[in-house]
């Protein structure tokens, strides 16, 4: 998506030969008309899916989901990580390693909002070494619904995620995806589609 690959380009900031921070549009400051961009994109890629639901995780997948589900015109769930004074009973969970963060957290959604008859659309907003989109899957495979296939804002195809899900038979549209954080410059991969 070029419009997102020009921003990278432009906001972006190398922190090592791993880690890009775009906190100016997507993970502290949020860019509405460029996320509204970003869910139509999902929107048409997925539109033949017969998606009824899209499932993120929070904090920073929330947005590109919301814009996502308002063109779809389906409910967005995101995962919780942190435990809720009003989500304690009746949850699916899931342990969800960060090898970025060298953290594990559990993650939990409400078995209120996702069933067997479910078609679900997993978004989340970086995919690194893919431990956030196995623990949603994990999820969705506790509640019997089936996964359409996952949306990725950016993917870090250096890292081992996208490889890891791709060859599992999932279906994963990154809208860019980064090649290379090598001495501070930003490269991309050529856009992929692969169901
Ligand atoms: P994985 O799910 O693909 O295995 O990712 P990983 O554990 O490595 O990433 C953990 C957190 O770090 C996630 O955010 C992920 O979005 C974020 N992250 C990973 N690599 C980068 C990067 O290069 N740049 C930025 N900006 N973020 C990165 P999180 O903890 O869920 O945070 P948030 O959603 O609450 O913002």
């Amino acid at each position: 998506m070029k419009s997102l690959k020009n921003k990278i380009v432009k906001e972006g900031k190398v922190l090592s030969n791993t880690v890009l921070k775009v906190d100016s549009f997507l993970n502290h400051q949020i860019d509405p008309p460029l996320m509204k961009e970003i869910g139509d994109e999902f929107a048409v890629r997925f539109a033949d899916a017969g998606i009824t639901k899209i499932l993120s995780i929070e904090s920073s997948g929330i947005a590109p989901a919301m814009m996502a589900g308002l063109n779809l015109g389906v409910p967005v769930v995101f995962a919780r990580k942190r435990k809720s004074v009003t989500l304690k009973d009746n949850l699916f969970t899931s342990s969800v390693h960060s090898f970025t963060k060298n953290e594990t957290n559990d993650i939990s959604v409400s078995k209120e909002f996702i069933d067997e008859d479910d078609v679900v659309l997993i978004i989340d907003d970086f995919l690194a070494n893919g431990q956030a989109v196995l623990g949603l899957t994990d999820i969705l495979d506790q509640a019997g619904a089936k996964l359409a296939g996952v949306g990725i804002v950016i993917e870090k195809g250096f890292q081992s995620g996208g490889k890891m899900i791709r060859n599992s038979g999932i279906r994963v549209e990154s809208l860019a995806i980064i090649s290379s954080l090598q001495n501070g410059n930003i490269e991309f991969f050529e856009e992929v589609t692969v169901s």
